[in-house]
Parts: structure tokens; C-alpha cells; sequence
């Protein structure tokens, strides 16, 4: 894609070079707040305009998978006015601009714990993944109320009663048959992870998925990040050399 530049070859990135699933850890919105002297609410409403921007950007450019992590279940922790501004958003976002993305065909796709969120937001979520499962543009996993580890305890629960009721033998266990039990099963893992906001760290996002995901960090706080952002993101990508632990 001639607007992603240089690529060894050709100057030119093809399709070929572009991460099928794209992960991005969307964070610094309470930095991006305070360094305005706002509260830390409207740099959610900040980085939610760019979670819009970025994920038809992604959904234009061909991207086949985009998961972003939108809560995690350690931000339970936080304040509760935080907390309740947060899912106030949710609120509106779900009700609003995911029915924008009907016309570029996005499947979405909650991952995480639904039952902690309230009666009306867990409608919500059904409610757009059932509305949009039968588009065929690209798959959007929205991380709520996720936690990795979370996950694979969940993952290693209902194998052990599949185990109990003989649906599974301990023969049958291996690494397809764990990811087929993560909320991300029949995807493909992610490629490349984008952390903005200049954290060295995963935060329990993808951790079985990742074992083999690029990751590429950028100073910019989310509600700054934008289009070039990704497509730096993605140029760094497309320069590394991917050995999966062969040579
Ligand atoms: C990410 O931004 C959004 C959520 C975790 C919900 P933060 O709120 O973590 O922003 P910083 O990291 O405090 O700047
Ligand atoms: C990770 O960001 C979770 C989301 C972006 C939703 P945090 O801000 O919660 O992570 P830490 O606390 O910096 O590790
Ligand atoms: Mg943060």
C-alpha cells in the first residue's frame, strides 16, 4: 500500500506486509486530561474519538483483526466517579457510534467478562454483537472488563468440565485446543501490539496470544495518536524479522 512507504524492495508496502490483527493497548487518556487540566473523564471522551478514528482507519486499510483494550479487569479499582464515567461512555458509544460502523461491515466483538457490567450495558453488547455478526468487513474485539490471566483461569475451567462430562480426553489437550477455548478462539493471533503513552508493559492484555506478537511502543498519549501514528506503527512492523525461534 503505496501510502505506507518504504519496504526493502519495493518502497512500496503490499498486503502482504500488513499485520493481519492488530492489538493496541489504549492508554494515557488521564495523562492527556491532566496536562490540559481536565479532568481525567474527558480524556476518555478524547481517546474514545480516536478509538473511532483508528478503527475505520484500520477497518479502510485492510486490517483483518483489531482488539483494543478498552478496560481491564484490574480498572475496577480506580475511583468510583471515574469508574461511573467510564461506563457512562460505554453507554453512549455503544448506543451511537458502533451503529457508524454498519457501513464499513465491522464484526464486533466483546472479549472479557460481561457479567460484572450492568443489566442495560450487557444488553448493549449483545445486542451490537448480534446486529453485526453476519458482516463480513473486519472483526473489532473490544476488551472489557478483560484480564489475560482471567482468561485462561476461564479457559481452564470449562476444559475441566468438558474433561468431567468426556466431551475432551487429557489426550486431546494441546495448544489449539487452549486457544480454542480463549475468547479469541478461530482468530489469528495478533501480529503487532501498539502501546501508546510510552508504558514498557503488557498489563494482562493478550498474554497467551502474544507469544509471538511484534511490539512496538509510541510516546504519544491515545488521544493524540492518530493515523500516522498507526501507519508508523505498522512501518516498524514491516522492518522486523519475525524468527518464531528458528533462525
Ligand atoms: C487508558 O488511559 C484508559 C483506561 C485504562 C480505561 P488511562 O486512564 O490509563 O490513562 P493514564 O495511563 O492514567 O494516563
Ligand atoms: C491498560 O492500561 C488497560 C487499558 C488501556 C484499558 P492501564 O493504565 O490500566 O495499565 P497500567 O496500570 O499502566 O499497567
Ligand atoms: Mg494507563
Amino acid at each position: 500500500m503505496a501510502f505506507f512507504g518504504k519496504n526493502k524492495k519495493s518502497n512500496i508496502l503490499t498486503d502482504a506486509d500488513l499485520p493481519v490483527h492488530i492489538g493496541i493497548i489504549m492508554d494515557g487518556n488521564g495523562r492527556w486530561a491532566k496536562k490540559r487540566g481536565l479532568p481525567r473523564s474527558a480524556g476518555h471522551s478524547a481517546g474514545a474519538k480516536t478509538f473511532r478514528t483508528i478503527t475505520r482507519y484500520c477497518s479502510d486499510i485492510g486490517i483483518k483483526y483489531l482488539t483494543v483494550y478498552a478496560f481491564s479487569t484490574e480498572n475496577w479499582k480506580r475511583p468510583e466517579n471515574e469508574v461511573n464515567s467510564l461506563m457512562d461512555l460505554f453507554k453512549s458509544y455503544l448506543e451511537e457510534a458502533l451503529a457508524d460502523f454498519k457501513d464499513d461491515s465491522i464484526v464486533v466483538k466483546f472479549i472479557g467478562d460481561k457479567s460484572r457490567f450492568s443489566d442495560d450495558l450487557r444488553k448493549l453488547m449483545i445486542e451490537n454483537e448480534e446486529s453485526s455478526k453476519n458482516r463480513d468487513g473486519m472483526v473489532l474485539n473490544i476488551a472489557m472488563n478483560y484480564g489475560s490471566r482471567d482468561e485462561i483461569v476461564r479457559a481452564v475451567k470449562n476444559i475441566s468440565i468438558d474433561v468431567k462430562s468426556g466431551k475432551v480426553s487429557v489426550d486431546d489437550i494441546n495448544e489449539k485446543l487452549v486457544s480454542s477455548y480463549l475468547y479469541t478462539s478461530g482468530q489469528p493471533d495478533p501480529d503487532l501490539i501498539i502501546r501508546p503513552s510510552g508504558e514498557h508493559r503488557i498489563s494482562n492484555f493478550l498474554l497467551w496470544q502474544s507469544a509471538y506478537t511484534e511490539f512496538v511502543i509510541m510516546n504519544k498519549l491515545w488521544p493524540d495518536f492518530n493515523t500516522s501514528d498507526l501507519n508508523e506503527a505498522i512501518n516498524i512492523f514491516s522492518g522486523r524479522n519475525r524468527r518464531y525461534g528458528g533462525i
